[in-house]
């Protein structure tokens, strides 16, 4: 079993996306087991897209991610690193193929509805920077907002 980081990013949120992206993983077997919907601090978004903060992109990144309340979630599953990848799609607008998330809804390269860890170092750095507090239950929504 595999643990990986899941977001859904603020025009997520806003379209109110929420119930049919999470259907999507859990269909393909992935379970919830740690969710919060919550504010993010630009020190937290700078610390989650830390390696790309030499890219021209990254201030327009920051003031994305932070412009809204996003999903934040863990998801459990076998191969689920890799599984979240491929429902997301591609990271640029024009190669994310229909049917994965992307493909299906998204409508700019930055604004890309979500996120997936990228491999187990990073799934284990950012459960850990996201749900620092361990004990945190299965579902504490909207808590933080
Ligand atoms: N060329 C670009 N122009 C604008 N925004 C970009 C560009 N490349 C990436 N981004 C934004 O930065 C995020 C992080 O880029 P990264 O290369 O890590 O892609 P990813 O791993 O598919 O996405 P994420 O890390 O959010 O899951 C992208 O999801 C997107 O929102
Ligand atoms: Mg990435």
């Amino acid at each position: 079993m595999e643990r990986t980081f899941v977001m859904i990013k603020p025009d997520g949120v806003k379209r109110g996306l929420v119930g049919r992206i999470l259907q999507r993983y859990e269909q393909k077997g992935l379970r919830l087991v740690k969710a919060r919907l919550m504010e993010v601090s630009r020190e937290l978004a700078e610390k989650h897209y830390g390696e790309h903060r030499s890219k021209p992109f990254f201030h327009e990144l920051i003031d994305y991610i932070t412009s809204g309340p996003v999903f934040a979630m863990v998801l459990e599953g076998n191969k689920a690193i890799s599984i979240v990848r491929l429902l997301n799609g591609a990271t640029k607008v024009e190669d994310a193929l229909p049917g994965t998330i992307r493909g299906d809804f998204a409508v700019s390269t930055t604004e890309n509805l979500v996120h997936g860890s990228d491999s187990a170092a990073s799934a284990e750095r950012e459960i850990s920077l996201w749900f620092p507090d361990d004990s945190t239950s299965s579902l504490s929504a909207s808590d933080c907002l």
